[in-house]
């Protein structure tokens, strides 16, 4: 057992799904994986190992936001031994081609994060995905016709930013969509030699002001996730 992940060594596959939403996470789990078994609810954060295509994989909730994620990749990496971490979340775009709904990878993840801030001393780091995670989640998304963008996106530290346009010097800057999370997961892979792929579903638009309900956050948004699990056990 970790601090927050009550599971034994060997009860997490090599390959972990991670949803902020712990309620995401059953979804995956009741919907797509095969003899899933629910290892930790610590603090009503799930996680749960099954198969899928025959092969082994997990999905763990990790919580909103850079610190929240922090403690579950910490203990995933260095605890439970984890290969492979796909995050699998949602975005508000700052970009307008870029509507709800639509399918982003992050092939980097700019942030304005205190948690790097202090870790680099000031000095800026660039949160990378894994190019062999991101290559193959392009290669299943485009086999199926789902036209994925990939391009950088923004971690941001809070939700409720001080300046409502915060977003605009991203977007001038190439940046696709803000959330907050995946560029803390792909400086720890990094850290402990481990591959990361943030995939997002667009569920709000900063430029039009359109978004989708919490309904549809929690239980929809399945091609994310069969991108997601088909590049898990690839
Ligand atoms: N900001 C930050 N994170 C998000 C957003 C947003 O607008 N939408 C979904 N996750």
């Amino acid at each position: 057992m970790s601090i927050h992940i009550a599971a034994k060594k060997g009860d997490i596959a090599d390959a972990v799904l991670l949803p902020g939403d712990p309620l995401r996470a059953k979804f995956v789990a009741d919907n797509f994986l095969k003899d899933a078994v629910q290892y930790t609810n610590v603090r009503n954060i799930l996680g749960y190992t099954g198969t899928y295509n025959g092969k082994k994989v997990s999905v763990q909730g990790t919580g909103m936001g850079i610190p929240s994620i922090s403690i579950y990749a910490n203990e995933l990496f260095r605890e439970y031994d984890v290969k492979r971490a796909i995050r699998i979340g949602t975005a508000g775009s700052i970009n307008k081609d870029i509507k709800i709904r639509d399918l982003v990878f992050a092939m980097s993840a700019c942030t304005d994060s205190g948690v790097n801030n202090h870790r680099f001393g000031g000095r800026n780091y660039a949160p990378t995905a894994s190019f062999s995670l991101l290559k193959t989640a392009w290669d299943i998304a485009v086999s199926k016709g789902w036209e994925p963008k990939v391009g950088p996106i923004v971690s941001e530290d809070t939700f409720y930013t001080e300046e409502p346009d915060d977003w605009k010097l991203w977007a001038k800057y190439g940046c696709l969509a803000v959330e907050m999370e995946s560029a803390e997961l792909y400086t720890l892979a990094a850290k402990y030699g481990r591959e990361a792929l943030g995939i997002m579903t667009i569920s709000d638009s900063l430029v039009t002001g359109e978004s989708t309900s919490s309904e549809e956050r929690q239980n929809t948004f399945t091609r994310m996730m069969e991108v997601a699990l088909e590049t898990a056990v690839s």
